[in-house]
This record gives structure tokens, C-alpha cells and sequence, in this order.
């Protein structure tokens, strides 16, 4: 394994992949609209296609895959793909991203062709406001997907919850206690102005600030705990008062981008070097056309030297932050999606 550097001394130390834009959810924050335009069937990357890619980033040093969507379990066999990127030389570790719906019936099978870890998004405890607010009735289906994980064997589980204010930013405690009632680590992540958050708005934004004033004072204090086992990781870890452990990520608020080191690509292989990316690095083409490994490598390695995103602590910078992209522009661009380019 050769490591690369960007142009910020970052090393390329993950990488995201999307399998699927399609999801089963509608959450208000990322796929709020009633009509998408889908990357078209053909130009899916196939499973040989996403390992070969997968294996020229883990060869310049991205050993921590992350399986995402849209909702992954959507894409039909994707426990073959895990088995066939768990041998590849660099992988580390493969982790998915799910909304659980579809996790019962499949836990056991991944974990059995090798995924290491699962994160279940759950933003609500209650099924009517699943309802409302992800335009689903299954909720249990998410209760029943996260229970069967941890039957499973899969350890280290966590659960992630995008707060907004007005819809669950008084479920923060429940939520708290309903992932250690299970022995599973719970996050909150500030709601982002991604591409496709077109509701956004920052007086919905539920800050980190906020967060650790509610777990301050109705869980018996939080104290920050040291970033010694991953610095690079997005969440912040705390200890409350009765050792429980709560994470969150503040990427609107506080972005960590001085830190990251993950790539993403989209399920149609194109790569891009930071969730709010304008443009992305095309590798189907290359890969369909029979570029070499080393060729590929080399692409992805060139791409990665020459990343200065910072994109949201640019964000930051913005006076009166609103939408970042309009409807029209995700219409014309689906790439611009935070459910194509990976959630
Ligand atoms: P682990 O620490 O290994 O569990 O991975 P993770 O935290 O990267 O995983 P997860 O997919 O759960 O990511 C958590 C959330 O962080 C995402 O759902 C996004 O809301 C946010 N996030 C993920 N990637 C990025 C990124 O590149 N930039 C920013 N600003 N936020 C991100
Ligand atoms: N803000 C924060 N996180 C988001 N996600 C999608 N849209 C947003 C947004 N606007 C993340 C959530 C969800 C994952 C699949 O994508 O963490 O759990
Ligand atoms: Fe919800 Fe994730 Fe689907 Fe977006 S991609 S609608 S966040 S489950």
C-alpha cells in the first residue's frame, strides 16, 4: 500500500460507496421531493466494477469501506458484494449504512460474508412520526432490522439521528436511552444543507451546543472523551453521567474537515473528494473502456493529490446560509444528491 496526500496533507484513509440511489425512505432532510430523476440502470456500476475501484482506493491507503445509498439493502445480493470486497488486498474493515426496513431477513447472512459493522439511521421512536416525516409505515420493520444485528453477532452498532428542530429534537433523552437499553451507540448529527436538503433551513438546525445543554442537564452531565481510537472520525464521543456514551456530529456547526479523509462513489463511478463537491471525477468510463489497476490507481491517486475541498467549513463562511442547491440544479444533476453521492 502506497498512502497519497492531498493538497492539505490529508491522507486517502476511506472510502464511501453507494450502491443504489434508490431508497424506501423519504426523510423531509434528504429526499424531500415527490419526483427524482434516477441514474439510469446501465451506467450502475456492476459488483466486478465497484471491487476493481474499491481495490485502487484501499491500494493507496483507503482501508475502511462504507457500504451506503439511498438505502444499500436495496441493491439486490449485496452480501455477494461484501464477500467479494472483503478479500480485496487493503480492506481493512466494511461497514454499512442502512435504515434497517430490510435488515431483519439479511443480518445474518452479512455478517456471515464478512460485514464488520452496521450504523441504522433512526430518527424517531415513534411510528407516526416515521410516517409523517419518511413517508413509511414500517417502523418496526427499523426496530425488528436493528434487533435482528445484534442477534447476528455484529458489536460496535450505532444509531444515527438526524435532528431537526420541530420534528424530534424533544426525543433526544428517549433515544438516548433506547439505544443503551440495547447496547448500541447513539449519535446525533446536525442537520445539513446538503445537496437535496431543499426544506433546509437554520433555524432547524438542532446545534451540538444545544444537544449537550439537554444531555447536560437531564442526563447527569457529559464530559468529552479524548479522539485516541479514530481522530479522524466525524463524531465527537461523550461520557454522561451514567457512563452511557453519546456521539455527535456537528457538520454544520462544527465541520471536521481539517480531518477527513474519506472518498465517495457514487453507484455509476463517479468519485468525488467531498460531500459538497462540485464536480466529480468520472471512473466507469476509464474502468469500461479497460483502463489497467495501475492506470486506475493512478487516476484516482492524481485526484486525490490535487483535493482542496473543504466543503463545509466553506459553509460556514456563508452569509445568510440558505438551500445550496436549487431544485432546478439537482433536476439537471442528480449527482449533486446526498442520496446518490452517499449519506
Ligand atoms: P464511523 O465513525 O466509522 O461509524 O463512520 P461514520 O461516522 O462516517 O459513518 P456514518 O455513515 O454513520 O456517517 C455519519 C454521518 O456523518 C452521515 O450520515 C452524514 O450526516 C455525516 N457525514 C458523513 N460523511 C460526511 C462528510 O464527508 N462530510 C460531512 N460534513 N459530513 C459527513
Ligand atoms: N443532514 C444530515 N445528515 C443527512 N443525511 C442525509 N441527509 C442529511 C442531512 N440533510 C445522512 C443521515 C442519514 C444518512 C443516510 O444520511 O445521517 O442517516
Ligand atoms: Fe432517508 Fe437515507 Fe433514504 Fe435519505 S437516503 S431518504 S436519509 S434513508
Amino acid at each position: 500500500m502506497t498512502g497519497v496526500l492531498d493538497r492539505y496533507q490529508r491522507p486517502l484513509g476511506s472510502l464511501r460507496i453507494s450502491v443504489t440511489d434508490r431508497c424506501n425512505l423519504r426523510c423531509r432532510y434528504c429526499m424531500p421531493e415527490d419526483e427524482y430523476t434516477w441514474l439510469p440502470r446501465s451506467s450502475l456500476l456492476s459488483f466486478e466494477e465497484i471491487t476493481r475501484a474499491a481495490a485502487a482506493f484501499a491500494s493507496l491507503g483507503a482501508g475502511k469501506i462504507r457500504l451506503t445509498g439511498g438505502e444499500p439493502l436495496l441493491r439486490q445480493g449485496l452480501t455477494d458484494l461484501v464477500a467479494m470486497l472483503r478479500v480485496v488486498p487493503g480492506v481493512a474493515e466494511i461497514a454499512l449504512t442502512t435504515n434497517g426496513l430490510l435488515l431483519a431477513p439479511l443480518a445474518r447472512q452479512l455478517r456471515e460474508a464478512g460485514l464488520d459493522r452496521i450504523t441504522m439511521s433512526l430518527d424517531t421512536l415513534q411510528p407516526e412520526r416515521m410516517a409523517a416525516f419518511a413517508r413509511s409505515s414500517h417502523h418496526a420493520d427499523a426496530i425488528a432490522g436493528l434487533d435482528a444485528a445484534r442477534e447476528a453477532g455484529f458489536e460496535r452498532l450505532k444509531i444515527n439521528a438526524v435532528l431537526v428542530r420541530g420534528f424530534n429534537d424533544d426525543e433526544i433523552v428517549p433515544l438516548v436511552r433506547f439505544a443503551r437499553a440495547r447496547g448500541v451507540e447513539m449519535r446525533f448529527i446536525e442537520y445539513m444543507d446538503v445537496g437535496g436538503a431543499t426544506r433546509w433551513s437554520s433555524a432547524d438546525v438542532v446545534s451540538r451546543e444545544e444537544i449537550l445543554t439537554t444531555l447536560a442537564a437531564e442526563c447527569a452531565g457529559v464530559t468529552p472523551m479524548p479522539r485516541i481510537d479514530d481522530p479522524r472520525a466525524p463524531a465527537e464521543r461523550f461520557r454522561l453521567g451514567d457512563g452511557t456514551i453519546v456521539g455527535i456530529i456537528a457538520s454544520t456547526t462544527a465541520p471536521f474537515c481539517r480531518d477527513c479523509d474519506r472518498a465517495r462513489l457514487t453507484a455509476d463511478g463517479t468519485f468525488f473528494r467531498c460531500l459538497y463537491g462540485e464536480t466529480g471525477i468520472d471512473l466507469r468510463g476509464p474502468i469500461r473502456e479497460g483502463i489497467s489497476d495501475g492506470g486506475l490507481g493512478e487516476l484516482v491517486a492524481a485526484a486525490w493529490r490535487d483535493r482542496a475541498d473543504r466543503g463545509a467549513e466553506d459553509r460556514t463562511h456563508v452569509a445568510d446560509r440558505g438551500i445550496l442547491v436549487q431544485l432546478a440544479g439537482l433536476k439537471a444533476d442528480p449527482r449533486k444528491e446526498m442520496h446518490v453521492r452517499g449519506g
